[in-house]
This record gives C-alpha cells, sequence and structure tokens, in this order.
C-alpha cells in the first residue's frame, strides 16, 4: 500500500518535471530568471497538487508569494515596536517608511501598537487610532534609542495589564544586550554588512585619484564578523530581499526556520496607474506632452551614494554626443542634494523639480515613461522602484544583488546595468532606442509583479501572520502552517 503510493507520488512527480522542462524549453529565449520564477511557480502547483500544508517558519521564498486572509486574526496582538526615529508623514527614508507604512496597517487591523521611540521637537502627528501608544525617551549622543530607559518603558508595559504577545525592532533599535533575553521577537534587516560591501568596492572603483582612498572597504570585513557573532542573539529575522535572505542563511549561520523574507510593500492606493494625474503633472511642470518625447524619471535624495554623479556624467557625455537624445528625451528630476544644481547645468532636456510631497510624487511616476535609479546602496530594498512599477512603468536600476534578486529580475520588466558610466549610457542609449512601445510592455510586466509582491497590502499581511505564529505557544498552532 505504501509502496504504492509511493510510486503514484512519483510518476505525478515525473510528469510535472517533464511539463515543467518542456515549458522551459519553450521560453528558453526568455531570461533564465524568468524560466525559474515559472518553475519555482510549477513547484507551487505540486506542492497545492498534493495539498500538503507548508511550515511557514521554513519556507525558503518572500512570504509575499503567499496568499493569506483579508480578514483579520482570530487572535489580537499587543505589539512593541522599536524603531529609532518615528517619521513625519511625507518625508521619511526607507527603514521609517517601513516602520509606518506596516505600524499603521497593523493598528487598523485592530492591534494594539506600542512605540517605543526618541522623543522629537516637531509637532507630532496626532493618530486618530485609539490603539497607537507612544513612548517617547532622550536619544543617546550619537541619536540611538537609549536602551536603559527604553527597557525600562518596555518592561512596565509588559508587566502592566496584559503582556506583549510580539517584539519587533527595526534593526538593532532594540541591541542584541536586550533582545537576546525575549524569544517572541523579530527584528527586520535594513541592510547588513556584507551586503555594504559591494557598495564599498563601487565607490573605490569610481573614486578618483584626487579623492583619498577611505577606510571604508577594509573595516567593512571585520563589521560583518562582528554582525555574524551578534545576530544569533535575535530570536527571528526578517531580511527585505531574498539575497540579504540568503545571506542570513548561509554567511552568517542563521538556522532557516529563523529566518523569514518579507519583501517591503508601497500603498498601492497611492501609487497605481491614474493617467490624466500624469497629464496634468506634465501641463503644471511645462512638460511637453507629445508621443515623440520620452520622459525618463529621477527620484531621491541627489547625492553620491544614490549614484548621481554617474547618471550626471552619462547624461553629460549623451548630451554632447547626441544633438537628437536631446530633441527627443527629457530627463524629469524629482528630489534635491547637492547633484541638483548640476543636473540643472545641463540644459533645457533636464528639469529639477526639488522634492516632492507623496501625492505629487504619485503625479510623478504617471507622467514618466521609465524610472531609473542608478543607487549604489547595495543594502535594504529600495521604495522607489516598486513604487513605479504599481504604476505601471519600467524600471531601470544598478545590477546589485537585491534587486536584480528580488525587482528587476528580467529584462521582460525593464533594464539593469553595471556601475560605470559606459554601462549606463549603453542602458540609457538602449531604452531611448527601444523607444515608447517597448517600454509600455515592460511597463505592463513590471505592474503585474508589482501587484503580485511589492504592494503594502501583502507586505501587511505576512508580517501580521509572521508575528500570530511567532506568538503562539511553541509554533505549534495551526498559524504556522499554510494551506495552499
Ligand atoms: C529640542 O528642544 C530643546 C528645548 O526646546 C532644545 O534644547 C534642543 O536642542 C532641541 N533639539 C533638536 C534636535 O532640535
Ligand atoms: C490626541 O488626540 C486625542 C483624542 O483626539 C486627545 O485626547 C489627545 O490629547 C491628543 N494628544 C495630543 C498630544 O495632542
Ligand atoms: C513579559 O511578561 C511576560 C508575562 O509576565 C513574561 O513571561 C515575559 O518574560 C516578559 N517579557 C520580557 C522580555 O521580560
Ligand atoms: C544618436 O544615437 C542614435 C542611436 O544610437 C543614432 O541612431 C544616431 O545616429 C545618433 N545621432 C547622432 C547625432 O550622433
Amino acid at each position: 500500500m505504501a509502496k504504492d503510493r509511493l510510486s503514484i507520488f512519483s510518476f505525478q512527480h515525473f510528469c510535472y518535471v517533464i511539463i515543467i522542462l518542456s515549458f522551459c524549453s519553450v521560453i528558453i529565449s526568455l531570461s533564465w530568471s524568468h524560466c525559474c520564477s515559472q518553475c519555482h511557480a510549477a513547484y507551487q502547483v505540486i506542492a497545492q497538487k498534493q495539498n500538503q500544508p507548508i511550515n511557514l517558519l521554513s519556507y525558503p521564498f518572500a512570504w509575499n508569494r503567499l496568499m493569506f486572509s483579508s480578514e483579520p486574526p482570530s487572535k489580537l496582538l499587543k505589539i512593541a515596536l522599536f524603531v529609532k526615529k518615528w517619521p513625519q508623514k511625507s518625508h521619511a527614508g526607507g527603514l521609517e517608511r517601513h516602520a509606518l507604512t506596516l505600524h499603521l496597517a497593523l493598528a487598523k487591523r485592530g492591534h494594539e501598537l506600542h512605540i517605543f521611540t526618541t522623543s522629537t521637537n516637531s509637532s507630532f502627528t496626532n493618530y486618530s487610532t485609539n490603539n497607537v501608544h507612544f513612548h517617547f525617551s532622550k536619544p543617546t549622543p550619537a541619536g540611538y534609542l537609549d536602551q536603559a530607559s527604553v527597557w525600562e518603558q518596555f518592561q512596565a508595559q509588559n508587566s502592566s495589564s496584559k503582556p506583549f504577545d510580539i517584539v519587533h525592532t527595526e534593526s538593532v533599535g532594540l541591541r542584541y544586550t536586550r533582545s537576546r533575553h525575549v524569544t517572541n521577537l523579530a527584528v527586520t534587516w535594513h541592510g547588513i554588512a556584507y551586503e555594504t560591501i559591494h557598495s564599498d568596492i563601487i565607490q573605490e572603483l569610481l573614486r578618483s585619484p584626487q579623492e583619498p582612498q577611505t577606510k571604508a572597504l577594509n573595516e567593512r570585513a571585520m563589521k560583518v564578523v562582528e554582525e555574524v557573532k551578534f545576530f544569533p542573539n535575535y530570536a527571528h529575522h526578517v531580511p527585505t530581499s531574498d539575497h540579504a535572505g540568503d545571506i542570513l542563511k548561509r554567511v552568517y549561520m542563521i538556522p532557516e526556520e529563523r529566518v523569514h523574507i518579507i519583501l517591503n510593500g508601497v500603498d498601492q492606493d497611492v501609487f497605481k496607474p491614474d493617467f490624466p494625474k500624469g497629464k496634468e503633472f506634465k501641463k503644471r511642470h511645462g512638460i511637453p506632452d507629445s508621443k515623440s518625447l520620452l520622459v525618463i524619471g529621477l527620484a531621491g535624495r541627489l547625492v553620491k551614494d544614490k549614484g548621481h554623479p554617474l547618471m550626471f556624467e552619462a547624461l553629460k557625455q549623451i548630451i554632447a554626443e547626441n544633438s537628437t537624445f536631446q530633441e527627443s528625451s527629457m530627463v524629469v528630476v524629482a528630489g534635491d542634494g547637492p547633484w541638483g544644481a548640476r543636473y540643472r547645468d545641463l540644459g533645457a532636456s533636464v528639469l529639477v523639480l526639488g522634492p516632492l510631497e507623496q501625492a505629487e510624487l504619485a503625479s510623478f511616476y504617471n507622467a514618466i515613461d521609465i524610472f531609473v535609479n542608478p543607487t549604489l546602496r547595495a543594502q535594504g530594498l529600495d521604495h522607489t522602484l516598486l513604487e513605479a512599477m504599481l504604476t505601471g512603468k519600467p524600471v531601470m536600476a544598478t545590477r546589485l544583488a537585491s534587486i536584480v534578486g528580488s525587482v528587476i529580475v528580467g529584462n521582460e520588466m525593464g533594464y539593469t546595468f553595471s556601475p560605470t558610466v559606459s554601462a549606463l549610457k549603453k542602458a540609457i542609449y538602449e531604452l531611448w532606442v527601444g523607444g515608447r512601445e517597448v517600454l509600455e510592455k515592460k511597463g505592463q510586466v513590471a505592474m503585474q509583479r508589482g501587484l503580485q509582491l511589492f504592494t503594502a497590502t501583502k507586505m501587511v499581511a505576512a508580517y501580521e501572520r509572521l508575528f500570530v505564529c511567532i506568538s503562539s505557544a511553541k509554533h505549534e498552532d495551526h498559524f504556522c502552517e499554510y494551506q495552499p
């Protein structure tokens, strides 16, 4: 009997392998990663066909791929969040944006949030929900959370009416000296030293002979060793990219059942296709609304480590060597920083708008034909790429592991380039020659991927399930199982 079942099982398996192989060979002309994702989908089909529940804690892929119920869970949680700085609504970098989007959504779903953060002088947003509680403390001179103070506040709250179900720290908000005492804890890493080595290598290669060599590259390896030593003091780890997940398991040697990949998500109600908004944005900013003019968009802080020296040089050379480029395309830059003024000097085909509020940024994405992010920061998962994708725009970015591994996984949704001026120029020429029709097609693929993986809803559902699972006694509850 057992043997019978086994042979049926392997025959089924055999069939699926044949199906997968023939499918892959049909699309062999497409990129390998595309094929891989198809095969992965087929793998999920196999699991589904066999109706095997998945053990979530050791699920090797991003949880964003899974479908969780949109209903809040039967068990509502009391959540402690440690975050160095709680952002003011619109201007917030990656880590703070993540903290804000995720936790306000969790509160909206009925969970009780206690946010341990540093006090700010600026006027504070008073959230209308009564289940978000702030516990402020004075930052250390270096701007970190004062561990003794926050721990005292946390203990007081934990021993009051109801203990915390789950503790979440954004990066080292709660340091390992305290976190090691907490078993129901998850840390989200927005950047680990091992990834940053790539940025250090790029910066060293781009350094001009006049600039002094920095010690960053040499010191980074020791930083990795430090991290490998102290990371195990956190019970559960959430990397924000597939690549960081791999590094945590393989290089940092954290057991796989304690590493759970959840990719960043952005608000799909704000960032979505809206053709009239894009048209109106162009009109307001004097961008000609012509079919023959290609609009290339850049956004974010215009600083060195976001790759703007590289982008500036590439554009300067293209404009100088090809007059047609100037006539048929326009570069629109949203953001400010030292490179803003330099972009302005490039003439009429570059428009620098300064920083935009979120709603205005959403219109900006609708007005462009492609979004380019030349970032040299190898860590974390950049929000701007996800926003552009959800708006239905193709994306172009540096070949960093988190980007090519989780975001632009094939050329059907955009372009990637090595961080050199010549490679970037080549990519810009390629997108320009391809023209609007090609870009629109890629934009559609980008949006499908965005909706599948990068919505705030997906991210929030994944964290909620993780928190419920970790907080359930001995993880034995059905919360840690996923029924396909
Ligand atoms: C906050 O306000 C206090 C007193 O009003 C002042 O001494 C301090 O420098 C301010 N801190 C910041 C970061 O602005
Ligand atoms: C925030 O709003 C609540 C209710 O609307 C009010 O009771 C509370 O005093 C407000 N807090 C601050 C700091 O303004
Ligand atoms: C929080 O309180 C619960 C219940 O008293 C206790 O079991 C737990 O150890 C406390 N957590 C921490 C980190 O002190
Ligand atoms: C500009 O580049 C395009 C595409 O590479 C090329 O066809 C065209 O001849 C170039 N024009 C000039 C003036 O160099």
